[in-house]
């Protein structure tokens, strides 16, 4: 029964536009390496999974995180790890990363099929603040090169970082 509900939950987030793949650790590892967060940071994933980038992106306990993914099931896990973590910092949505509000971040993180960035395209265009910082790992986001000023091509997945 139980594996049921997480094999149909997992299929859901594909038949969405995404399956569920996590940042793998070194990719985690290497994006807190080499990125600069502003001083006051607001940060959203976009489709966040469980939630371990933000939580390493969080750190600093100034750092307010939001992640919004549109499987409840991962939201509840990501949810038990705030707990357990005593977080106070980071909240979780189940939300729809075409329908949910941007336009407070000024750092967004995706991990996303080139389709699903393609179609935030005019979401980060009308929402998002001058100067916000957008990290994608592993996919370019179309169309979208005249953002792009940073590229760090790390096995297995390329981090790209982008500035509205
Ligand atoms: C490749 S996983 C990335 C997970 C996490 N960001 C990470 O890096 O570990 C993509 C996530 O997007 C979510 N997703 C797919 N379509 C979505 C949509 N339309 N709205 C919100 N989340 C979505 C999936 O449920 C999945 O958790």
């Amino acid at each position: 029964m139980i594996f049921t509900f997480i094999m149909g939950s997992l299929l859901y987030s594909n038949f969405k536009g995404a399956p569920w793949v996590k940042s793998p650790k070194k990719s985690i590892d290497e994006i807190i390496k080499i990125i600069q967060l502003p001083n006051n940071a607001r940060i959203i994933e976009l489709g966040c999974g469980t939630g371990e980038v933000l939580r390493t992106l969080c750190r600093d306990p100034k750092t307010i995180g939001v992640g919004v993914d549109i499987n409840p099931f991962l939201i509840f896990l990501a949810r038990i790890q705030n707990r357990l973590k005593n977080s106070t910092t980071i909240t979780f949505k189940v939300g729809n990363v075409y329908e949910c509000n941007i336009s407070s971040a000024n750092v967004i993180y995706v991990f996303l099929m080139p389709k699903m960035l393609q179609k935030l395209v005019p979401k980060f265009e009308k929402e998002l603040k001058k100067g916000t910082l957008i990290i994608s790992l592993g996919f370019k986001i179309p169309g979208w090169d005249i953002h792009l000023f940073k590229t760090k091509t790390v096995r297995p997945y390329p981090i790209y970082q982008y500035k509205v």
